[in-house]
């Protein structure tokens, strides 16, 4: 295992959110050199850097219309290049978004295969007849409705998220070499890596059936678009063809993964990728179908929460595979709001949480503002900008029958605008982050929760995740030790040792808004090496947790 690469510290940016630098309200690469030092200064060792290529942004970046130049609403290659050396500079590597399911609708390619049927780029894509009047096939679309884009006549084309991203056919050794062509030339250019968007899609099943066929209505495809064998194959030839050749992290997202996915796409032997982001914890309050699958009624439970954390831990431990371990990004909402208290207990539910991502086995993802505790905000209808959104709005009011007002809050929950507000870099017009108004609404509350105030408070989430990441920087055991997890039964406290041939640790973390009563082993007693709120008692066998206290405990001696 390359062991110096999977112990950094992985910092998502979502570069439209970040920080303005030439007054138009969005955010850009050069707002992001401006913010470097700060970045090193937060221990970050690697940017993940969600897309900046072209795009004409109907799904913010994630639709792209080249891969091999800059969204000129982001900057140009000449601000992109310096930010490669200067994060460089400062230790910091640069990580990529592949979005190679799907180019927009607006890529060169899609455009000469709509021009001429006779072209070889028809083939690049996957154009199906219909059948019977209707969709190839009853496949529902992730935002939505069919997955199928009709084109003309009785031709349609895959697009399996909007239908401006039309899905690429990797069973055409022709896109798959372009693809690798265009990993190598942003590799060369020093990028350390890639974050894989759904790439666990990329191979689908190659006769395109009928999902549960004779139900009435669009099917969730599942087994026929994810994690399929094809996706081994292709990912051993771009390790073989492309990552093998440099030193970078290569991370991949995907749908529904399992454990056995993880396993096969990551594990240590399988050259394939280097780890895989799991959603368990994500989609934790949500039905099977996902993010708006309010079957559940968003209601989760602490021991629900500790069993995926645990699990996930336990088997890639078991299996020898590696992951990472987060608990926000751009799709989700913010994960005070989500799991703490984003409310009476902020501080101390922000940083309870940025605990257990940190200390963790595996390695450590935060996204934008996490270290500031940024929460939730209630967008009005008309103040959505998420595609997903509004296109979801309506969908759970046509195919789910389900009323206007109730869509509107269930959208309202989880729509991706959430974790899309601008970041509060000061209590300034505009947060710090622009000088005109943002091209999205700014969370009101930037006013108390901004970097500049927390810079000063030793005591503030900024500082405590500071002193986190350099404790679990100063010991290879927290990113690679054991895994041990105690405490399984208890209710409210998530416990785990992490050890290696020489010394154990013990976390503690208390998930809940009340005081929690701890009954320790012996030899699970030791002196408090970081905490996260102020409660004088040292580890005893008896204690009573404070709301959402959280420690990281050296113990006497290794167990
Ligand atoms: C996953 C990305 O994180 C999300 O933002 C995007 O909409 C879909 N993939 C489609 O590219
Ligand atoms: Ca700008």
């Amino acid at each position: 295992m390359r062991k110096k690469i999977m112990n950094s510290l992985v910092y998502q940016i979502w570069p439209r959110s970040f920080q303005d630098s030439n007054h138009d309200g969005i955010g850009d690469i050069n707002g992001i050199r401006s913010r470097l030092d700060y970045l090193a200064s937060l221990g970050v060792d690697m940017i993940w850097l969600s897309p900046v290529f072209t795009s004409p942004d109907v799904d913010f970046g994630y639709d792209i219309s080249d891969y091999r130049d800059i969204n000129p609403v982001l900057g140009t290659m000449e601000d992109f290049d310096l930010l490669i050396q200067e994060a460089k500079d400062r230790g910091i590597g640069i990580m990529m978004d592949l979005v190679a399911n799907h180019t927009s609708d607006q890529h060169e390619w899609f455009k000469k295969a709509m021009e001429d049927k006779k072209s070889p780029y028809r083939d690049y894509y996957l154009f199906r007849k219909g059948k019977n009047g209707k969709e190839p096939n009853n496949w529902l679309g992730l935002f939505g409705g069919s997955a199928w884009r009709k084109v003309e006549g009785d031709e349609y084309v895959l697009t399996l998220w909007a239908p401006q991203q039309i899905d690429l056919n990797w069973r055409n050794p022709k896109v798959r070499h372009e693809i690798y062509e265009i990993m190598h030339f942003w590799l060369k250019k020093g990028i350390k890596g890639f974050r894989m968007d759904v790439i666990n899609a990329i191979g689908k099943h190659p006769d395109f059936p009928d999902k549960n066929p004779g139900k009435k209505g669009y099917q969730f495809a599942d087994d026929l678009i994810v994690s399929r064998p094809e996706v081994d194959d292709y990912l051993k030839e771009m390790h073989e063809e492309v990552l093998s050749k440099y030193d970078g992290l290569y991370l991949g997202e995907g749908m529904l993964m399992t454990k056995e996915a993880a396993k096969r796409f990551c594990g240590e032997t399988t050259n394939e990728l280097d780890l895989m982001f799991q959603f368990e914890l994500a989609l934790i309050d949500c039905g099977p179908l996902g993010k708006f699958d309010f079957r559940k009624l968003y209601r989760w439970s602490i021991p629900e929460f500790k069993k995926i954390y645990i699990d996930w831990q336990l088997d890639a431990q078991k299996n020898h595979y590696w992951i990472a371990n987060y608990l926000s990004n751009h799709d989700q909402q913010r994960a005070v709001s989500h799991y703490g208290d984003d409310k009476k207990y902020h501080k101390e539910s922000a940083k309870a949480l940025i605990t257990s991502i940190l200390f963790a086995r595996g390695t450590p993802f935060l996204y934008q503002g996490e270290e500031i505790g940024m929460t939730d905000l209630a967008f009005e209808r008309e103040e959505w900008q998420d595609f997903e959104a509004k296109n979801i709005y309506g969908q759970l009011q046509s195919m789910m029958h389900v009323p206007a007002f109730l869509a509107e809050k269930i959208v309202k929950r989880k729509t991706r605008d959430n974790a899309r507000t601008p970041v509060q870099w000061s209590d300034n017009a505009y947060a710090g982050f622009s000088t005109v108004k943002p091209w999205i609404k700014l969370n009101p509350n930037y006013q108390k929760i901004n970097v500049e105030a927390q810079e000063k408070d030793p005591n503030s989430i900024l500082n405590f995740t500071r002193r986190a990441n350099l404790l679990r920087k100063s010991k290879d055991l927290f990113t690679f030790g054991i895994f041990e997890p105690i405490l399984q039964d208890h209710r409210e406290i998530l416990g785990f040792i992490r050890k290696d041939d020489n010394e154990a640790y013990l976390v503690l973390i208390n998930l809940t808004n009340k005081p929690s009563t701890l009954e320790l082993k012996e030899e699970w007693c030791g002196e408090t090496i970081l905490q996260n709120v102020y409660n004088p008692q040292p580890l005893v066998k008896k204690m009573v947790f404070m709301p959402f206290e959280a420690r990281v405990v050296k113990l006497s001696q290794r167990i």
